[in-house]
């Protein structure tokens, strides 16, 4: 019994020594942002796993179509302007013809600062959240390229497209917290 409480006591201890205090840890950089802005960029955060979720679900199914249009309209660049026009009722097709035409006309990547977030963020910031976009924006290529029949190789370069989007997601969280 005395064995088996210090055997406890020393495997507590360990753990606590080697535990630093959540304070001491967290090192990321501090955003601030009026409180608006804050509620806004969080709602936008929480939506950001919806989304993922359902491109998650739609390749479980086969459905590359879905999965591509996700990650081209609500991830990639511009997606504010483009998830307004489904909003509005335009079409998805109507909307990445849109999006095409906007980016002939050389709008497009990082033209746009997140609902006018952006003026809030540093450089840093903004440049990580460009990351995000480009990977969703590799996905939604990889994933409309797939043919009507599927395999393995494309659930692989799918999936490696995904992971390169939870990567970017991965990267901003550590470097950067809001108040
Ligand atoms: C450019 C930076 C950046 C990118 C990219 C990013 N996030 Fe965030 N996210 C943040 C910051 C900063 C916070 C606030 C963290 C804090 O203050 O502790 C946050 C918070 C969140 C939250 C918590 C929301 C809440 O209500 O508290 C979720 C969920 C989230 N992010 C999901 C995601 C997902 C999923 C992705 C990728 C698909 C993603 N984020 C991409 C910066 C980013």
């Amino acid at each position: 019994m005395i064995v088996r409480i210090l055997t406890l006591a020393s495997f507590m201890l360990i753990f606590f020594a080697t535990v630093p205090p959540a304070s001491a840890a967290d090192s990321r950089e501090l955003v601030n942002l009026p409180p608006k802005v804050k509620d806004a960029f969080l709602t936008e955060m929480r939506g950001n796993v919806i989304k993922l979720e359902n491109i998650l679900a739609a390749i479980a199914e086969g459905n590359f179509k879905e999965a591509a249009d996700i990650a081209d309209i609500k991830m990639g660049f511009g997606h504010s302007q483009l998830e307004g026009m489904a909003k509005q009722g335009m079409s998805t097709e109507e909307i990445l013809a849109r999006k095409q035409k906007m980016q002939r006309m050389g709008h497009g990547k990082g033209m746009g600062q997140g609902q006018g977030m952006g003026r809030y963020m540093p450089e840093s910031f903004r440049a990580l959240g460009q990351n995000f976009h480009q990977a969703s924006e590799n996905l939604a290529s990889k994933a409309r390229s797939v043919g009507a029949n599927p395999t393995v190789k494309d659930f692989r370069s799918v999936i490696g497209a995904v992971e390169e989007v939870t990567s970017a997601c991965a990267s901003c969280h550590q470097a950067f917290r809001v108040r």
